[in-house]
């Protein structure tokens, strides 16, 4: 792929090890601030922007989340493809915690976010494609670097963008299985439709860190969530330092 690849940090990956950081761009945007200034920077010597979706340190909830701001300063950095890592909750079978999943699609149940550019005061009014919600060609390309390092991703599934930051109760994750949703997250959205807008190739690499509201044997607790995180996000920077080598190098 030819481009400049973007990685937005989630809950428990704040920052980016081995990344050598060369500028931290404070970037200005019409939408006001990014959560944190965009790291410009190296990873085994190969250019990649970060940003952390909820600040450095770890502090805007999902729903306060500046999305517009985030999309447009990477794109005012040049990139063009951009991974989004999420933490979620498992709601199908197959979606048990520690599972990392690149999903396909969405359903927004999330409200009151800022959810387009194109609101008429920044840009014209317009409406875009987003019946595939991820860019097909970069969920393969993280798929492949996944199975070069021999890190099992599941290929697709419907992730559910709940609001938060409180997690759902058992029965609307009930309603969302009915749905058909098999991850629920608070940040999938409107995330996925800002990079559309701003034509930015996008897809998510999600870590399932809990069995969902009413899915699992007991109470969802956080000691369960930061201990999958911690041991996910090892898997996730394994694979994104090798997807960062076979973006630039294939
Ligand atoms: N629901 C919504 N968002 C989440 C969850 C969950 O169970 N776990 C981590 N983020």
């Amino acid at each position: 792929m030819s481009g400049t690849l973007a990685i937005i940090g989630g809950t428990g990956l704040t920052e980016l090890p081995g990344l050598t950081i060369s500028v931290a761009h404070d970037i200005q945007t019409p939408f006001g601030a990014p959560s944190a200034p965009v790291l410009e920077g190296e990873l085994n010597g190969l250019r990649v922007l970060f940003i952390a979706r909820h600040g450095h340190p770890h502090k805007i909830p999902p729903h306060l989340v500046n999305y517009r701001a985030n999309l447009w300063a990477l794109q005012k950095l040049y990139a063009t493809d951009v991974i989004a890592v999420n933490a979620v909750g498992g709601i199908s079978k197959n979606m048990k915690p520690s599972t990392l999943v690149s999903p396909a699609q969405i359903i927004d149940y999330s409200f009151g976010r800022e959810t387009t550019i194109f609101d008429g005061e920044f840009a014209p009014l317009s409406n875009i494609d987003f019946s595939f919600p991820y860019t097909e060609a970069l969920r393969v390309q993280l798929l492949k670097s996944a199975a070069t390092v021999q890190e099992k991703v599941i290929n697709g599934g419907v992730y559910g963008v709940t609001q938060g930051p409180r997690l759902e109760t058992a029965a609307e994750i009930f309603r969302m299985e009915r749905d058909g949703c098999d991850i629920a997250g608070m940040t999938g959205m409107p995330e996925a439709c800002l990079a559309r807008e701003l034509k930015l190739n996008f897809a998510s690499l999600a870590l399932v860190v809990n069995a969902a509201a009413g899915k699992g044997a007991a109470a969802i607790t956080l000691k369960q969530i930061d201990d999958n995180l911690a041991t996910g996000m090892q898997r996730v920077r394994l694979i994104l330092s090798q997807l960062v080598q076979d973006y630039y190098l294939n």
